[in-house]
């Protein structure tokens, strides 16, 4: 059995990829030899060497249409999206504090930057017949915190929902859609956390994380997942080696939903 992914020479668009997973996902691509699109709001901490990073804000429609052109200007058609843009900005507070800006904006990161960017790519897929969408979902679709990401956990439902429906229509023409929903992550932004955490109980970042494992109902596997062990799933997933899987969810969360 041959692990070549082939990858390489393939066109790829990495959303949000600058931090967290993302900057993963755009590592791991590049490695494979993967030439690729990014974007974010902000500019990378880094110089990207195999990467070209066009600031956008992904929550506007004309964001979504000018990454679009970017992509077919540099380069001249796409075989894989990886849609890792998301998250939430609601205050705390329960339902009660999500406004209609607050909802708007949760679908907006959550479901519509997807929805937007592959309804202007996925055609020239479907017109090769061939290429795969990633959609980076997560746990909370099933497994809502309600304290302030309600709004963010069901836009990520629709993305899945999403997703699955797009999956069945276009897998007959050669194009596969794929969910990848992550738990724990141990972003910058969660190492950020966990450190806030910690000082608010007067522990240290053991302690820290502790808390975020029983806000979660606890972690099996007793740790979070690092952004390059989400990144290798996805690297896996849009290679030859997956090409009989399309329509599926892909967990990644130390064993966190009882379920799955
Ligand atoms: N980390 C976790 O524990 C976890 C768990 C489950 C699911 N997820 C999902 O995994 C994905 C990545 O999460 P992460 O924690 O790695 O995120 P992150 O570290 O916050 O990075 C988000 C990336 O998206 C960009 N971005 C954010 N808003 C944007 C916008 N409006 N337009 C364009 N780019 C934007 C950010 O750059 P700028 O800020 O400069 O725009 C950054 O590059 C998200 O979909 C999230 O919901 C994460």
């Amino acid at each position: 059995m041959s692990f070549d992914l082939e990858l390489k020479g393939r066109r790829g668009l990495v959303t949000g990829g600058t931090k967290g997973i993302g900057a993963a996902v755009v590592r791991a691509l590049s490695a494979a030899g993967v030439e690729l699109v990014t974007t974010a709001r902000s500019a990378p901490a880094a110089t990207m060497d195999h990467a070209h990073y066009e600031p956008a804000d992904l929550t506007t429609a004309d964001g979504c249409a000018r990454v679009a052109a970017v992509v077919e200007r540099r380069l001249g058609g796409i075989d894989l999206i990886v849609h890792v843009v998301g998250g939430s900005t609601a205050p705390a507070g329960g339902y009660q504090a999500l406004s209609d800006d607050v909802w708007a904006n949760e679908i907006n990161a959550n479901l519509m930057a997807a929805v937007r960017l592959d309804r202007a790519l996925v055609p020239s897929m479907v017109a090769q017949g061939s290429g795969v969408v990633v959609h980076v979902t997560s746990i909370q679709h099933e497994l809502p915190l309600p304290e302030s990401t309600t709004g963010y956990a069901a836009a990520k439902a629709a993305l899945s929902t999403y997703s699955k429906s797009l999956s069945k229509e276009v897998a007959p023409k050669g194009v596969r859609v794929l969910r990848v929903s992550p738990g724990w992550v141990e972003t910058e932004a969660a190492v950020r956390f966990a450190e806030r955490l910690a000082a608010e109980a007067g522990t240290d970042y053991a302690g820290g994380q502790r808390i975020i494992m029983t806000g979660l109902g606890g972690v099996p596997l007793g740790r979070p997942s690092r952004p390059d062990e989400v990144a290798d799933l996805i690297t896996f997933l849009v290679s030859a080696r997956a090409s009989a899987i399309t329509g599926a969810e892909y967990v990644i969360d130390g064993g966190t939903v009882p379920t799955a």
